[in-house]
């Protein structure tokens, strides 16, 4: 029997965070499908389709892992795909009452689908997408929370160079 794992979320954009969650869900799932929401009422920082390139570009090639996008409930993505799992990353006890609240919810809508907690190592305990976008956004440095490329991208659109600079 294949196990597949949904990782839904926002990830605007991936984090070293994120992608250690996806490290540990590969050990044990067969196929993870990273899947970002379509949908969604806050005001992103980047596209879907340029959070699609950013997580592929920050993934590689990982036969067991896929990109994808989704939009209405998670849970109904995850049987349209075959998923008996949802991932999500937990970092603090700040993520604990909402992340129960939506496995509870999920649970509840489609009970074959089991979400699963995974704790990101202590190095990335305190790093999320608002946060690392704050520090961008003001001038710091974002190389240790980001993949190298999402970090150039990052700039590009946080920290535009002045008009007298530019090329
Ligand atoms: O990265 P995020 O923003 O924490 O991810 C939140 C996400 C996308 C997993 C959550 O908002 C979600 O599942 N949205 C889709 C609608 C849905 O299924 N909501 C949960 C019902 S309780």
């Amino acid at each position: 029997m294949t196990t597949t794992a949904v990782y839904p979320g926002s990830f605007d954009p991936v984090t070293f965070g994120h992608l250690d969650i996806l490290e540990r869900a590969e050990m044990l799932f067969d196929r993870v499908i990273v899947a970002v929401l379509e949908n969604q009422g806050k005001s992103p920082l980047f596209s879907v389709a340029e959070r699609v390139e950013l997580l592929q570009a920050s993934i590689g090639d990982k036969p067991k892992v896929g990109v994808d996008t989704f939009s209405g409930l998670t849970v109904d993505y995850a049987r349209r795909v075959g998923a008996s799992a949802l991932v999500r990353g937990l970092r603090a006890v700040s993520d604990f009452e909402n992340e129960f609240q939506m496995a509870l919810m999920n649970r509840r809508l489609h009970p074959e689908i089991h979400t699963v907690f995974l704790m990101t190592s202590f190095a990335n305990v305190f790093v999320s997408s608002s946060l690392i976008k704050e520090v961008c956004r003001f001038g710091g440095n974002i190389d240790a929370f980001v993949p190298a490329e999402v970090a150039r991208a990052m700039n590009a659109r946080l920290r535009p160079a002045p008009a007298g600079e530019r090329p």
